[in-house]
């Protein structure tokens, strides 16, 4: 009897003789991808070409049948795999296998420090978009948090350059390892909601390349994206998408990407411009279509019939179009076609377990008097006020918003890691706030009707907390309009729904009172000094309950550090310390920023008395740590460009636990204005209790550098710098001097 193996070789040859054997090479996957993109391209007629740089439905674009090459299917982004949507509608098509797990908000991933969170989050996330067949995943978003009122700063990871570009790496390449593209958002500065369609940026070159550009950066360059999103907002006159300084200039040409860069959804205005300048593939018009609001305008996109009659007229030729096919091709050829890549999983334990790790090393402890937290072994009864204990987060806030499989509820959470431990635990609402939960067609479910007056609602949750032995209150903001929400800005530093005078009133009644506040953003804590202990839990998703409980009963040391200022008041912020309506939210479409780089701690530095509740950087722990003295490598910046810091760190108490050293630069002398210190390097170090760690971060000589604007290049100037190490901005324990003696150290991007 023949082998099977036999057969099969024999079946082969047959295959041979008819000629068959052979795919094209753009089928073939163990040709290098751009051949595979040369080939398909070389088929292509120009119009499907043009068919495949536009929508097809609100989230996907069409393949080309007619060569079996399949179409791109998105999704939002950026902390969670969003549900599936009509075919051209935005209201979730109500199907029953596309809920998620929610990851943490990227505020809370930025709160980490820690890139192996980002790493873990990254390839957890691709791994539903995977399994759900989607193959750009719309996120992660890099903008710098210029204002505490920009509604989607929730979304982003922070104020700081250096801290958003570590975080970003790691993410981009966890979801990209799974065959799903990352599609970074919104390029670039796009830094408030208000008019966020047309207003136009207008900022000086260093400070966009400094500021606002690196973490985009760092996304191309070292993570690889395969994708980036150019933002609805203008810079310089331009729309982002029709931008050719972003996007041909920096992007394509300085950064060397090879990516698609897909428009934000409707943000496309004129297909000449769009279509010379840089953009890739335009998703979510509204166009005129010749016929405003048909309702498959998907062949009047500006990159769609407009495009086509401008070629086939003799206006344009078909060299960009070649490259912004080729460019989509690639990113298929990386993703759907590539038959090697893994199959995903979704809600998967791993990934309820990766949701409620990083929500925990997110968490950040900002104040803890008397060590009122962790829960005391004593404690036999704990009352927890406020609305955000009882409130789903998953769903509102814009695209981010999310269908879950389950959330755990604050209060959820913390009853069950009290029965756990014997504990009692009562509820009072304390405050209502939004009781709405609803968005495009998934609802939560919850009726948070209460109809008690506001001073009843108070009275009540301020005797329940007489008898308390402790009090946990639990608020902050929502995903409602003007609160954390893509679409709109907030329109108050304060908290909301009269949250003061509740937080007041329980400290008043019981001292033992803990704030645990869920927010994307910074806020007046006009309650502070009274306060014992305030803990910054951010919007952590599927697991927030748990945890929220992981921290709170002290199952988890809390290693969280602010990734932006928590300011006294909105006038602590550059951006509105002069109450400049031109510097925010703009002023007859231009807003200007003015302050230039002076965002976040690079403000408050500035300031005596710093105006700083929590400065950047910081977060408490249950265990003490000590820094030593930090020494360098090199007293003066070696030839490699590459100087060591060491600092032993010192765990001080009794308890393990996870500090961040963090690596400030300052130029003493320079003949532009630098802000008085930057971060430049951070690493998060786990110490036994009492024991010491000596920790080496490299400060590379990019650390250094300022952008001159003028040469159009990263310089380092000569002379004396300090290195700052410590554990805030407000925390340095060691300032070393060092200097930098070459001369003519620069480099383009
Ligand atoms: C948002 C993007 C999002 C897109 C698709 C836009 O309104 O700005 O962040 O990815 O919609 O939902």
């Amino acid at each position: 009897m023949k082998s099977y193996r036999t057969i099969f070789a024999a079946l082969a040859l047959v295959a041979v003789g008819n000629a068959v054997a052979q795919p094209p090479v753009y089928l073939d996957d163990t040709q290098p991808i751009e051949a595979r993109v040369k080939d398909a391209l070389s088929r292509m007629t120009t119009a499907e070409k043009v068919a495949i740089i536009h929508a097809q439905s609100k989230f996907s674009s069409p393949g080309v049948q007619r060569l079996g090459i399949p179409g791109i299917w998105c999704t939002d982004g950026p902390h969670g795999i969003r549900p599936d949507v009509l075919w051209d509608e935005w209201e979730q098509a109500g199907a029953t296998n596309d809920s998620c797990v929610a990851f943490p908000a990227l505020t809370c991933l930025a709160a980490t420090w820690d890139p192996d969170m980002a790493a873990l989050y990254g390839k957890s996330i691709g791994e539903e978009a995977r399994y759900r067949n989607k193959n750009v995943l719309l996120g992660p978003g890099v903008n710098i948090y210029r204002s505490p009122l920009n509604g989607r700063n929730f979304e982003y990871m922070g104020e700081d350059p250096c801290l958003t570009s570590a975080m970003v790496v790691p993410y981009v390449r966890g979801v990209q390892q799974n065959g799903v593209a990352a599609c970074v958002k919104h390029y670039a500065l796009n830094n408030q909601e208000v008019d966020r369609d047309h207003v136009n940026v207008l900022v000086d070159d260093r400070t966009l390349h400094e500021i606002y550009l690196p973490g985009f950066k760092a996304a191309v360059k070292e993570g690889g994206a395969w994708s980036i999103m150019p933002g609805y907002n203008k810079y310089n006159g331009d729309h982002a998408c029709e931008n050719s300084t972003l996007l041909l200039d920096i992007l394509k040409g300085d950064w060397g990407f090879d990516g698609v860069a897909i428009s934000d959804w409707g943000a496309v205005h004129n297909t000449e411009k769009v279509a010379r300048n840089g953009l890739d593939m335009e998703f979510g018009s509204w166009t005129n279509g010749l016929n405003w609001g048909a309702s498959n305008a998907y062949d009047n996109y500006y990159l769609a019939k407009p495009y086509l009659k401008l070629i086939e007229e003799g206006e344009m030729s078909t060299e960009e179009l070649d490259d912004k096919a080729a460019r989509v091709l690639r990113l298929i050829m990386r993703t759907e076609m590539n038959r090697n890549r893994p199959y995903g999983s979704l809600n998967s334990d791993e990934h309820y377990a990766a949701a409620r790790r990083i929500g925990a090393n997110g968490i950040v402890l900002l104040k803890n008097d008397g060590n009122l937290l962790p829960v005391a072994p004593s404690a036999r009864k704990i009352l927890v006020v406020g609305e955000n204990a009882i409130k789903m987060m998953t769903v509102g806030g814009g695209s981010s918003s999310l269908k879950v499989q389950r959330e755990v509820l604050p209060l959820d959470g913390i009853r069950a890691m009290a029965a756990q431990k014997g504990v009692e635990v009562a509820y009072e609402r304390g405050y209502v706030g939004d009781v709405s939960g609803e968005y495009n067609g998934v609802t939560t479910g919850q009726n948070l009707n209460d109809g008690r007056s506001a001073e009843q609602l108070i009275a009540d949750a301020v005797a329940a907390a007489r008898e308390a032995d402790m009090v946990i209150f639990i608020g902050g903001l929502n995903k409602s309009d003007h609160q954390d929400a893509e679409g709109c800005d907030r329109t108050d530093f304060g908290l909301p729904y009269g949250q003061d005078a509740v937080i007041s009133a329980l400290v008043e009644a019981n001292p033992r009172t803990a704030v645990v506040m869920l927010t994307g953003n910074a806020y007046a804590m006009p309650w502070l000094n009274k306060v014992p202990s305030v803990v910054q839990g951010w919007y952590i998703g599927s697991e927030a309950g748990n945890a929220l409980a992981d921290v709170i009963f002290g199952e988890v040391n809390p290693s969280g550090k602010l990734p932006f200022t928590f300011a006294v008041d909105l006038k602590d912020y550059a951006a509105h310390a002069a109450g400049d309506a031109e510097m925010y939210p703009g002023v007859d479409g231009d807003v200007k920023y003015k302050e230039g780089m002076a965002v976040g701690y690079r403000h408050t530095d500035r300031l005596k008395p710093a105006r700083v509740n929590f400065a950047f950087g910081h977060g408490l722990s249950y265990t003490t740590f000590m820094l030593g003295k930090a020494t360098l490598s090199d007293k003066t910046l070696p030839a490699d460009g590459n100087v060591r810091v060491t600092v032993p760190v010192t765990n001080t108490g009794d308890r393990a636990g996870a500090e961040v050293v963090q690596v400030y630069v300052r130029d003493v002398k320079s003949s532009v204005e630098r802000p008085l210190k930057e971060l430049k390097a951070f690493k998060k170090v786990i110490v036994a209790p009492g024991r010491t760690v000596d920790v080496e971060l490299t400060l590379d000589k990019s650390a250094f550098a300022y952008y001159n604007a003028d040469a159009k290049r990263w310089e380092v100037e000569p002379g004396k710098f300090e290195i700052l190490v410590g554990t805030a901005a407000d925390a340095i324990s060691s300032r070393l001097s060092m200097s930098v003696d070459a001369a003519d150290l620069a480099w383009k991007d």
